[in-house]
């Protein structure tokens, strides 16, 4: 019997600006409550400071979109998992599929991320997911498998201090959802990886839908058994509905 609580993540992408952002937060903190959830926002890094210093002692976590496979030292433009953790960052996304497709992220890339993250105290939202043309051709499960596998021994830390997020790319900003039933049937391989892996844990791994998840279809989608929450695109930058997705997560 496992009390993992969901989590609700809003990735922000690269949108916002000191006073949307500002506008955005009060509107999510004014309603937020008692969430019965977990509730992060992943925000561009330039606005690290701003959302700490908003969501201070608030239920709103702070999270980061990437983080640099490295310690320190000369890579232009990259953040350390260091200096987010100096933010107050509990989670950041590692390996999203538009890291993946415009960035040539590669899964050995997101091991590495994975790793750093959690060497410092951060929690890793690794995703996975299929483009369209993988699943047209059969290979979802292959894919995921694939993309999981890679992280799935990251030296030293225990596999269930991360978090999953299945983005099948089809559903990405296209308002084209997974239905419930094809998401729950990849989390169910999903879990039934991490339970061949870790069975000790693979209850307590939050596995997460993104995808066009908005607030009309959450509730059914995260009444499935093996979504534990959601990664949260377009609809986190609309407070309205994405307290809507938050309430749906209890
Ligand atoms: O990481 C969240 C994501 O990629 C889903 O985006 O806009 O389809 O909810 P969206």
């Amino acid at each position: 019997m496992t009390t993992k609580k969901k989590l609700i993540a809003g990735n922000w992408k690269m949108n916002g600006s000191l006073a949307a952002n500002e506008a955005l937060l009060k509107a999510l903190l004014a309603g937020v409550g008692a969430p019965g959830c977990e509730v992060a926002v992943c925000v561009p890094a330039p606005y690290l400071a701003q959302v700490q210093s908003l969501v201070a002692g608030s239920p709103i976590a702070l999270g980061a979109q990437d983080l640099s496979a490295q310690a320190q030292g000369a890579f232009t433009g990259e953040q350390s998992a260091a200096m987010l953790k100096d933010f107050g960052v509990r989670y950041a996304i590692v390996g999203h599929s538009e890291r993946r497709q415009y960035h040539g992220e590669t899964d050995e890339a997101v091991a590495a991320k994975t790793a750093i993250a959690l060497a410092n105290g951060i929690t890793p939202i690794v995703c996975v997911g299929e483009t369209l043309a993988e699943r047209e051709a059969g290979r979802t499960e292959e894919v995921v498998k694939r993309q999981l596998a890679a992280v799935i021994h990251v030296n030293g830390h225990c596999i269930s201090e991360i978090v999953v997020a299945y983005e099948p790319v089809w559903a990405i900003g296209t308002g084209k959802t997974a239905t419930p039933a094809q998401a729950q049937a990849v989390h169910a391989v999903l879990r039934a990886q991490l339970h061949h892996a870790a069975s000790e844990h693979a209850a307590g791994i939050r596995i997460l839908y993104g995808g066009s998840m908005n607030a009309a279809n959450a509730a059914e989608l995260l009444a499935e058994a093996d979504i534990d929450g959601g990664l949260i695109g377009g609809a986190s930058l609309k407070a309205p509905d994405f307290l809507q997705i938050i309430a749906a997560a209890r």
